[in-house]
């Protein structure tokens, strides 16, 4: 008999981190993670097996089929989008064609099982391209279908993974003699910068707003790339693990779409800054603004509407930005750079 698992792919990365943890706290759930980096070792203990390994890795797939019972998987491997820039077509090639990968490995899973295998998939804010300042500042938040013109490699890898979701899911083969009873019941979520106490995200575009926290807690100057005046939608790690958690657990007839906003606040530069300055009054924070990350960065929308994932599946952040600050990353990175084992 093979064993049931739930798979975490990218799982050494920022999200992996907060869902591992979370998961072997919540739940009786056996985990497999996967990652290119060897796993953290305060984070094997919760794992069934952990595996180095690459999601492009067909053969290492085809492995994982014959040993395991897959139930659920969380595929967060991906390039973040300024690192994508500079090699897209790598970008591509693991952030598309490694979630191929995994969709195949998905609808294979489906069939032994004869019921589909849950797919998580984590999109992101980057799927959104808005063509100037002043636009983005005129529209405000905006819904999931709207503004889907990204001008990264990363952004349009999440829009057409996305796609790609939808297609295995419902029409998967649709010229098949045989129609498929269960493929995969895919779930995504799209997600604002995410800030985290643990680990700082390797690559992003909204990693300034980690950046400056961590930086800040470590005694080191910082160096901002956005402007003062630079507006996103963010969220703390927490509430991002809770969301993922709570989509997977809806009924599916709750679900009236596949790709869903979440979101909590959406300060600007300057505010971050304000706020860690609260805790941190000596930290060194400046602006210099690099104009292509910027440019990134003024695509993307001020703001994101979430009022389906509300509707849906009660989708509601613990975390107001004032809380995030004072309740969850504050005394979190405080304590993570005053004892230095924690800090590598
Ligand atoms: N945090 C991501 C990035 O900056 C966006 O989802 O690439």
């Amino acid at each position: 008999m093979r064993k049931e698992v739930v798979l975490i792919t990218g799982a050494n990365g920022e999200m992996g981190h907060g869902l591992i943890s979370h998961l072997a706290k919540m739940e009786n759930k056996r985990i497999v993670a996967l990652d290119v980096q060897p796993l953290d070792q305060e984070l094997r203990a919760c794992c069934e097996r952990y595996i180095v390994g690459d999601i492009l890795d067909g053969m290492l797939l085809g492995r994982m089929v014959v040993e395991y019972e897959i139930q659920t998987i969380y595929h967060l491997a991906s390039i973040l989008s300024t690192k994508a820039e500079y090699n897209p077509e790598t970008a591509h090639r693991i952030n598309v064609e490694g979630t191929l990968n995994l969709l195949r490995l998905a609808v294979e899973q489906s069939e032994w099982q004869g019921r589909p295998v849950k797919f998580l998939y984590p999109s992101s804010i980057a799927a959104y391209g808005i063509p100037n300042l002043e636009t983005k500042n005129k529209v405000g938040k905006v819904k999931e279908n709207e503004w889907l013109y990204p001008t990264t490699m990363y952004g349009c890898n999440k829009l057409y993974c996305e796609h790609l979701g939808r297609y295995y899911s419902t029409h998967y083969r649709q010229l098949a003699v045989e129609q498929r009873k269960s493929t995969i019941d895919f779930r995504c979520i799209r997600f604002p910068g995410l800030i985290s106490a643990d680990t700082l995200p390797t690559g992003g575009t909204s990693d300034y707003a980690p950046e400056m926290l961590h930086h800040a807690a470590q005694g080191l100057p910082y160096v901002c790339f956005v402007r003062p005046d630079t507006q996103l939608p963010f969220m703390a790690m927490p509430d991002a693990i809770k969301s993922l958690l709570l989509l997977e657990q809806a009924p599916r007839e709750n679900l009236s779409q596949l790709v869903y906003n979440v979101t909590s606040f959406c300060p600007t530069a300057q505010k971050i800054h304000e706020i860690v300055k609260q805790s941190f009054p000596a930290a060194e924070i400046t602006f210099s603004p690099h104009k292509s990350r910027q440019a990134i960065v003024d695509s993307w929308p001020v703001d994101i509407d979430d009022s389906a994932a509300r509707n849906d599946w009660n989708w509601n952040p613990d975390y107001s930005l004032e809380k995030a600050f004072t309740e969850y990353l504050i005394p979190a990175v405080q304590k993570r750079y005053r004892d230095p084992e924690k800090a590598s």
